[in-house]
Formats: C-alpha cells, structure tokens, sequence
C-alpha cells in the first residue's frame, strides 16, 4: 500500500506499508499510541471510538473502528486528544462534563466529548440526535445532555477551526491513482477520483471489493476477520457525490452519504428524512452511502423500501456500458443482486416531489435501531379512488419488497378503512416473513398490516406520531 497521509491533531502523519484495512482505531491505539480513542464494540454501535474528521465537505464525527486508513488521505483527524487547547485549556463540553458529572467511569466519555465538540461548533442544539450514537453504560444521559447544553453558547475554541486550513495547505498524499487510464495505484488499493476510473478498473478488476463508507465492509474485517484481498475506495469519487435535480426528478449518485441524503430529501420528503434520521447514527450516517445501502442488498436497509415507494430506478455501469431498472428489480433473492462482475451502482433517480409518501421504522429501540419492519407507502388518491398504488416494505421477505396484493385491492377503489381492511387481508398473501431476534413472522405481519391503516390515518391528518400518540 502506498503512503497514506493525513493531519493528526494538527500534525501531519505519513502511514507506509499499512494493510488498506487497518483500521484507524487500531491504528492511533497500537501505532500512533493514542489511547484516548476506546475500542467498546469495534463495530459503529458504541461511539467510543468516535473521532472528528474534517474535509472539504467540513468537519463531521465518524467511528474510528470502521474506518479505514485510505479513507483518511488527505483529510484532517481529530481524536479527543486534540479536543484541548495547546496549553491543556479543556474545550467547554469537557469543562461543562466536568461541572454537570457527565462521567462515571469514563470509559464512553472521549467518544461523547468528540460528538459534542464536533455538534458545538456546528451550533447543534438537537442534542439527542448528536449523542444517539454515544453509548453510555453507567451515567445516564441526562447529565450528559444538561452538559451539553450548557456549553452551547460558548464560543468555539480557535483550536477548533484550524483543521481546515490543514487542507487547503495542500496534504502531499500517496496513494491517489491518476485520471482515467492513468492507473497509478498500487495493487492492492485502488483510490480513484472519478467515477471514469472507477470504472474502467473494476472492469478490470471484477474481483475486488468495493469500500464506499466502510460500515457494513468494516465489520467483514472487525468481526469475521475477513482478508478482502483487493480493495478500491470510492470515497475520493467527487462526481459520485452529487445531487442533482434534473426536471422533476432527483438524481443522487452513489457516493452520497445518508446526512447528505436525508438534507437533499429534508423538504422534499419530510417523512422520507424522519425515516434517515432514525437510520443509526450522525457517525454511521456520515461514513454510510446510499450506494452501499443499496449495494448490499440487505432485506432490513431503510433506503430501498423508500426509494421503491417512490419508483425510483437504478443506474448501474461496468465500464463505459451503462443499464437502468425499477429499483425493485435490483433485489432477485436473498443476497442475490441483478449486477453483473464489475458493474457498480453510479445513482438512484427518483420524483422530486410525492406528497403522499409516508415512511415507517419499527425497530425494539427508537434511536440507533435495525428495522424490524420499515414500511413505506405511495398512493395516488383523485376524487376519493386510490389511482396508483406504491407499498414497500424491509424486513417482510428475503429481499426490500413490494406488497403487490395489497396494492391491487387498493388500486381503483374508494381510499376507505373498508379497502384498507380488504388489502390488509391481501397482505398476508405478499409475504411469509421470518422469525428471528427483532421480531417473529406473526407480529411482523400484524406490524405491516397495521401500518397500512395508520397510513390511512395519517394521511386523514390523525395523529400516528408513535412518540406523539397518547398510550
Ligand atoms: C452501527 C450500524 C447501524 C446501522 N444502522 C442501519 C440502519 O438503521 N438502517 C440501515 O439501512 N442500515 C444500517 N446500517 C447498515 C449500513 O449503514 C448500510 O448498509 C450502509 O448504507 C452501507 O453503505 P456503506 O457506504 O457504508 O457501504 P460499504 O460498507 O462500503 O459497502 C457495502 C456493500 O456495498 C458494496 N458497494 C458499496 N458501494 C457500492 C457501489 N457504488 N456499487 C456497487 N457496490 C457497492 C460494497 O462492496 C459492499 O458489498 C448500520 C450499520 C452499522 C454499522
Ligand atoms: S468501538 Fe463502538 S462504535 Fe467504534
Ligand atoms: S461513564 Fe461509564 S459508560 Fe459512560
């Protein structure tokens, strides 16, 4: 691997010979020497590990233990050593953690400071979603969030801001690989920054793998010890990160991480963006693309019931031959995705507009949750008959699905709770859901038909909020 190269707590570092997958939270505690970064579940539920790390894009939080070293060439890391003054002065969530007794044992504590410190100088006020992803055993959050308030208003330390200027001072990186057809890259990681020389490598290379956000690949590597041979990091791509509003529809390329998501579909589609809100966590959503969300092809991923409710298509490509299809199409079985040996996800288009898109997340914890059932429904209603008819649900079958029987004791009748009760029944006939630790087959079905009336409710304008609704 070629030398990876990034600023450390304001210092330029120069990694050689590192495997593309050593992790940077492995990497500062046995190499860097750095152990202020805790290693609590190695695999982006905990936080401990949570570090902040500046770019082009800014400063975000993301999970040292599923992050690769290349992803970090040329950007600028911050772990909770660096979240003090030069002269030790402490940040004012440490000093207010201090005063509030936001810590017991500490073990979670530099994870917190890190998330707090990062949502400080942002001005974020929404602490419950900024800590959703800090794990604390002992404390209890209250405390914690009390400090976190009562720091808000104070200024951002100068040394808080000084990690930008790391960047545009131009990082002398290796490991880059040059402009199409200028393949520069050592063999073992590929780190493109186009999507032209994504291409035409992984025609090439059909075999290796592909490392967008590292979170679900992250934990091949932290929890199955998987040795992932060669490796090409689309985190460089520029022109896979764009959202592009084309007509009536919007066109977001692979690259996009969920934050970034969730802030292109925040009015466009509220209940579309309450749904990536509950998508893990600001760390898991700021390293996550929804190109690898789709990729993956998990039955449980919050982005495909969505998109599929809003008929979007896929766009896929291996070298200069591109193909598209209804997203749904995508999804052939379990695991088992329409792509061909080197072809890639380049984006996903959907209608910029659909009022009547609703999405549901039911999961045993509200925050930071895998769905048990995510359901997402698309109707067309004109003069009281449902016209058009879009339901999709994760976590029902081995693949993100439609309800098509239920869609078709829907389509050309009256939207009433008569109908809603005849495509309930329709329902059972769409799946055979499974029984396992989230949730067994029959509350799944019970789950997914009931969502169907609280869609009825909802769009009647009753109160379905689950966190709204009176027990
Ligand atoms: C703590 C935690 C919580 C999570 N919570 C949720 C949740 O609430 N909801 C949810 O839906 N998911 C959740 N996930 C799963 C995960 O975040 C998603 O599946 C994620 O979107 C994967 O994207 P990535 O960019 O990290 O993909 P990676 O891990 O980089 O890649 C995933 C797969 O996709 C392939 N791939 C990536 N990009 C492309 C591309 N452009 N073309 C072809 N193949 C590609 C990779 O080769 C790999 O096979 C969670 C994960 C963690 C660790
Ligand atoms: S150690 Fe738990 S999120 Fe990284
Ligand atoms: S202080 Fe002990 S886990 Fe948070």
């Amino acid at each position: 691997m070629a030398d990876i190269a990034f600023h450390l707590n304001g210092t330029q570092v120069t990694v050689t010979g590192a495997s593309p997958t050593r992790t940077l939270l492995d990497w500062l505690r046995e190499d860097a020497h750095l152990c202020g970064t805790k290693e609590g579940c190695n695999e982006g539920d905990c936080g401990a590990c949570t570090v902040m790390v500046t770019d082009e894009h800014g400063a975000r939080v993301l999970n040292a233990c599923i992050l690769f070293l290349p992803q970090l060439n040329g950007k600028a890391v911050r772990t909770v050593e660096g979240m003090s003054g030069p002269d030790d002065t402490l940040h004012p969530v440490q000093k207010a953690m201090v005063a509030h007794h936001g810590s017991q044992c500490g073990f979670c504590t530099p994870g917190f400071v890190v998330s707090m410190a990062v949502a400080h100088a942002q001005g974020r006020r929404d602490h419950d979603d900024v800590l959703a992803g800090n794990l604390c055993r002992c404390t209890g959050y209250a405390p914690i969030v009390r400090a976190a308030e009562a720091a808000a208003t104070a200024p951002v330390p100068d040394w808080m801001r000084t990690d930008a200027s790391f960047l545009s001072a131009k990082i002398s990186s290796g490991g880059e690989a040059a402009g199409r057809g200028g393949q520069t890259a050592p063999l073992a990681a590929f780190q493109p920054t186009t999507t032209n020389a994504l291409a035409d490598w992984y025609a090439t290379n059909p075999e290796a793998t592909l490392i967008a956000g590292a979170t679900d690949v992250g934990l091949w590597v932290t929890k199955q010890f998987r040795d992932l041979g060669q490796v090409g990091f689309l985190g460089g791509i520029a022109d896979l990160q764009r959202v592009d509003r084309d007509g009536d529809q919007l066109r977001v390329g692979a690259g996009v991480t969920i934050t970034d998501l969730m802030a292109a579909v925040q009015d466009l589609h509220p209940s579309f963006a309450e749904l990536l809100r509950r998508y893990a966590s600001v760390q898991v959503r700021n390293a996550a693309t929804i190109g690898g969300n789709i990729a993956n092809g998990s039955p449980i991923g919050d982005g495909p019931p969505a998109l599929i409710a809003l008929g979007a298509t896929l766009h896929l490509r291996r070298g200069d031959m591109r193909r598209e299809m209804p997203l749904e199409d995508f999804f052939l079985d379990y695991r088992k995705q329409d792509r061909q040996p080197g072809e890639f996800v380049e984006a996903v288009r959907f209608p910029a507009e659909a009022p009547a898109l609703r999405c549901y997340k039911l999961s045993k914890r509200f925050d930071q949750d895998i769905s048990a059932v995510c359901g997402c429904f698309n109707l067309t209603v004109e003069g009281g008959t449902v016209t058009a008819a879009r339901i999709a649900f994760g976590g029902m079958a081995g693949v993100p699905k439609r309800a098509a029987g239920a869609e078709a004791a829907l389509v050309g009748h009256a939207f009433s709770l008569t109908r809603i009760a005849a495509a309930q029944a329709a329902m059972a006939g769409d799946f055979t859901p499974l029984s396992d630790m989230r949730a067994s087959g029959d509350y799944r079905m019970r789950a997914a038909q009931n969502m169907l009336l609280r869609y009825h409710h909802d769009l009647a304008g009753l109160p379905v909020d689950v966190l709204g609704v009176a027990p």
